[in-house]
Order: C-alpha cells, then sequence, then structure tokens
C-alpha cells in the first residue's frame, strides 16, 4: 500500500526547471560537460557587503532568533530601498522579512487565499505562483498575457474573470518567463479593480533599453509586494526576501511567520542590511554584462529559427517560440539537454501558454552562450 498523503500534495506540479537543472546535475556527475540556460540565479557572486557582514555577524554571536518580522534595521532599510527606487514612502511596519521571497509568497497566499477561493494570475506566469495558489486550496484563474500585446496583463478580461470569490490579482513586474514590464497604466488599471494586487517585484533593477518598473505601492494600499535579494545582488543562497503588505495583514502573516518559521536567518538578515547601506553601484555591472549576453542570446536564437515575437525588457530571460522544432516543449527540453547539452526550461513550466516555447536564461557567461549556441545549431536540425 502506498503511504497516505495529504491532497494538496497530488495537486502541485513539479516545478520543470528544477527537473531539468536536477537531470544536467547527474549528467555532470556521470562526466558530461552541460551549459545551464534553465536556471534562474544570477553566476555572478553575491553583492561583496553580504559575505563581510554575515561573517561579522557570526563571530559577533548574532546566530539567534529575531523579531519573526525580522530586525528593525533591515525593515527600515527594506523600506528606505524601496522609497529611493520607487517615490514612494513605506512604513517599516509594513514589512515582513522571509527566508527568501518563495517563503514571503507561501506566507502571502496562505493568507490570502482559502478552500475554493480564485487567484486570477497571468499566462505565461512564475511556475509557482499557482501551485501556491493549489496548495492554498483555491483556484488559479489563469489570463494569456499575449505575446502580440507585448505581454502586457489585459485588464479588461481580468475584470471578465472576477468572481465573488476572487481573493487576489498577482502581477510581475518584470516578469519570469517573459521579462515583460507592465506599464503604470497597466497596474493601475489592475489596481482600480478593487481586488488586493499581489505584485512581484523581485526583478525590479534588472531592466533594459530604459524600461523602468511600476511598483504596485505606488498605486494602492491594497497591495502585497514580494521581493528579496536574490536577484539583484545575486544572493540566491542567502535566502532572503520579504513582503510589503498592508498594515492590516502584518499581525495575521507575523503569527504565520511565528508558527512556520519563526523568523529568517539572523547573520543573513545582517547581510541584508548591509547590502542595503552600502552606496556603490554593484548592479551596474552585472547590468552591463546582461545587457551584452541578452543580445547575443536573442540574436543567435533568432539565427537558429526560434520566433521571439517581444525582446525582453527586464529579468535575465529569453522566452523563445520553439514550436518550429517540437511543440511538446519537455520533450524538446530533456531532447535538447540530451543531444546539445544544454539545459532550457520547458514553457509549459509557465502555464498552458507557454506550451511550445522554451525558456533560455542569459545568467550564463558570454563564453557559455556562445558554445549553447554553437551546440544548439548542431542539434537543432535532427529535431525539426
Ligand atoms: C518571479 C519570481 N519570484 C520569486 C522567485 C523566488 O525567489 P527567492 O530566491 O527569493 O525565493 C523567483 C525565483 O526564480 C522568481 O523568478
Amino acid at each position: 500500500m502506498p503511504p497516505h498523503f495529504a491532497r494538496r500534495t497530488a495537486e502541485l506540479r513539479p516545478f520543470l526547471a528544477m527537473e531539468v537543472m536536477e537531470r544536467a546535475f547527474e549528467m555532470e556527475r556521470a562526466g558530461e560537460d552541460v551549459i545551464h540556460l534553465e536556471i534562474g540565479e544570477p553566476d555572478f557572486p553575491a553583492h561583496p557587503a553580504a559575505a563581510r557582514a554575515c561573517i561579522r555577524a557570526i563571530e559577533a554571536g548574532q546566530t539567534h532568533y529575531t523579531d519573526s518580522r525580522g530586525l528593525a534595521e533591515l525593515r527600515e532599510a527594506i523600506a528606505a530601498d524601496h522609497g529611493r527606487r520607487f517615490e514612494v514612502d513605506v512604513d517599516p511596519e509594513r514589512i515582513i522579512v522571509s527566508n527568501g521571497t518563495s517563503s514571503a509568497m507561501l506566507l502571502v497566499f496562505s493568507l490570502l487565499v482559502g478552500e475554493g477561493d480564485e487567484v486570477v494570475l497571468p499566462s505565461p506566469h512564475y511556475p509557482c505562483y499557482p501551485n501556491f495558489v493549489r496548495m492554498s486550496g483555491g483556484v488559479p484563474v489563469a489570463i494569456l498575457a499575449d505575446p502580440e500585446a507585448g505581454y502586457a496583463m489585459d485588464v479588461e478580461a481580468v475584470r471578465r474573470a472576477l468572481t465573488p470569490r476572487t481573493r487576489a490579482i498577482v502581477v510581475s513586474s518584470p516578469a519570469n518567463p517573459t521579462g515583460a514590464v507592465q506599464s503604470e497604466e497597466t497596474m493601475r488599471g489592475l489596481a482600480s479593480l478593487g481586488v488586493p494586487i499581489i505584485s512581484d517585484e523581485i526583478y525590479d533593477g534588472l531592466l533594459y533599453e530604459g524600461a523602468k518598473v511600476t511598483s504596485a505601492l505606488e498605486i494602492t494600499d491594497d497591495a502585497y509586494v514580494l521581493d528579496g535579494f536574490s536577484k539583484r545582488y545575486a544572493m540566491t543562497g542567502y535566502r532572503l526576501g520579504y513582503a510589503i503588505v498592508p498594515l492590516a495583514s502584518v499581525r495575521a502573516l507575523q503569527v504565520m511567520q511565528q508558527n512556520l518559521f519563526i523568523s529568517a536567518n539572523c547573520f543573513v538578515q545582517h547581510a541584508g542590511v548591509a547590502v542595503l547601506r552600502d552606496r556603490s553601484d554593484a548592479l551596474a555591472e552585472m547590468l552591463a554584462a546582461y545587457t551584452r549576453r541578452r543580445r547575443l542570446l536573442i540574436d543567435g536564437l533568432r539565427e537558429l529559427g526560434f520566433v521571439i515575437p517581444v525582446e525582453p525588457k527586464g529579468a535575465f530571460y529569453v522566452f523563445a517560440d520553439a514550436r518550429a522544432f517540437d511543440s511538446d516543449s519537455l520533450r524538446l527540453a530533456y531532447a535538447l539537454l540530451d543531444r546539445a547539452k544544454v539545459g532550457t526550461t520547458p514553457g509549459i513550466d509557465f502555464g498552458a501558454a507557454g506550451e511550445g516555447w522554451l525558456r533560455f536564461s542569459y545568467a550564463n557567461s558570454e563564453a557559455a552562450i556562445e558554445t549553447a549556441l554553437e551546440r544548439l545549431a548542431a542539434a537543432l536540425p535532427s529535431l525539426r
């Protein structure tokens, strides 16, 4: 008899980017040389202030639990940082610090979504959003973010999808996997619908060609901003994130945090304070590299026959229509991994609208991207 697991586990889908990466790791253990374009993680070292502050904090014995909402100085630094990046005053009391943005996401979805509740989200979307909704007993309602419209969220389509059970609208700008940045007008339109906005702003700062993100907080207080240190500061392994939420929601989230996680790691929070107080522009160097890689990858993929209808304005992904090669994105991703030794993420990971597409990450060196393009050029003719 198989063991009995709760129904919510059966409703979770695998995170395919991770599945491809784990298969690639196995191949590497067997001696193969794989180029990772499937990973959504900066290849740069973490912000230089992070390690120093972390080590100092550990040596000074700052290794205990903290306030479940996070260290007061970190919440103040996050509020000041959000206020610098956007023209908005943030009360530090609205901030909950978490172990990575993912934990903040779990807290926020758990707060808002109950059995049978609905959450509107774009398709394609970050794979974990609908899983968090399902885990809370809710129903994800996907709205097409159409490449023909530059992946703008269609406010009228969102309005039509609203029901008395709708508990939140998810927006992510810049978005994973499309790199799309939502206009201020779209953000205003979504905020006008009278439903809380969950705004994932984790890729803010990684922007190209003059793109500018509008924070949901510039428009409405009825927003749950999800953000963290993983992307802008290349601190994925530190696991540090946060949510900025309506004041009235803080207490309930605090109680959940106390029970689920107690607090984020103390010394990692000190690293967060140091990074936010550091005035050197560590991001500029990463951005310059991402800008070159982005061009290289977009042009190279187009030459190979991938269709990229909209160039990404943010993050570090290119989302490419691969139906010229195979309409089954999972089969194609594994074929490319096996034959070209290049990891990519199957578009189906990002919802039905992503089927037939592949996501390529340029969080890898120019040399690696060039080699990957050569390997793809050699392998693709046999797949058409
Ligand atoms: C859109 C989006 N939100 C959140 C996360 C999770 O980030 P964290 O490492 O802070 O948990 C990711 C990670 O790839 C992401 O792409």
